[in-house]
């Protein structure tokens, strides 16, 4: 398969390029590192990637920023940034990327376990997690020519953990959590959230 990966030179990127390659073509993007670059924030950006690197038979995205903080001292800009960038610069992926997707290909993305599990300040990361699940369910109902799309929902990733200096152990590796995609991408799923730790 010729599989894109955005955020391929990110901490779950990286490992997730590490589970394809070898078994199929990997084109890796990311922001200013990778083989091709593209702001997912911005949808001429998207639109240059797609002609530059042609049909594909899955994307994966691993890519998206959100702002964490307390309800009260999150700023208008903050909860812009969640819908903005982690919501809309990943619904663009897949809408841009409708007309270039092989037949019975695949799509993707990555929303995160605060959908489901919040705590305090993370309302606007919960928001859009949730909201990337729920697009996830319509869109598959909808896509074109056999294509598929899930989301991955990650626990707290091993690696970020210790670089924000916690322990590690609290999280999963980054290995792991790459299962998810790999399964989303060789396997049948359609429509649905893959929750990481039924991959440990
Ligand atoms: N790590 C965790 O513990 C964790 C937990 C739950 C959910 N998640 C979610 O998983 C996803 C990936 O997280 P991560 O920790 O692997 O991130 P990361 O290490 O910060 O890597 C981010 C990746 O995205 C690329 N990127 C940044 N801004 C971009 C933009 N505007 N357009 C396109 N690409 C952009 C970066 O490219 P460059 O390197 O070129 O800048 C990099 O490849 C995020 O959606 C995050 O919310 C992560």
């Amino acid at each position: 398969m010729r599989i894109i990966v955005i955020g391929a030179t990110g901490t779950i990127g990286k490992e997730v390029v590490r589970a394809l390659e070898g078994r199929h073509e990997v084109v890796k993007v990311g922001h200013r590192g990778g083989d091709h670059q593209v702001d997912i924030t911005d949808k001429g950006s998207i639109e240059r990637l797609f002609r530059e690197v042609g049909a594909f038979d899955a994307l994966v995205s691993a890519a998206g920023q959100a702002r964490f903080g307390p309800l009260e001292s999150l700023s208008d800009e903050d909860f812009r940034v969640c819908l903005d960038d982690k919501l809309m610069g990943q619904v663009d992926l897949v809408r841009a990327g409708l007309g270039q997707v092989r037949d019975g290909g695949s799509f993707t993305l990555t929303s995160g376990l605060l959908a489901k599990y919040p705590v305090r300040g993370s309302s606007a990361i919960t928001m859009i997690n949730a909201a990337l699940e729920a697009f996830t369910r319509a869109a598959a109902l909808e896509m074109p020519r056999g294509a598929r799309i899930n989301v991955v929902s990650p626990t707290w990733v091993s690696e970020t953990l210790v670089a924000m200096g916690r322990d590690g152990s609290g999280g999963l590796p980054a290995a792991t959590v790459a299962r998810a995609y790999v399964e989303s991408v060789e396997g049948t799923r359609n429509g649905e959230t893959l929750d990481v730790r039924s991959f440990a």
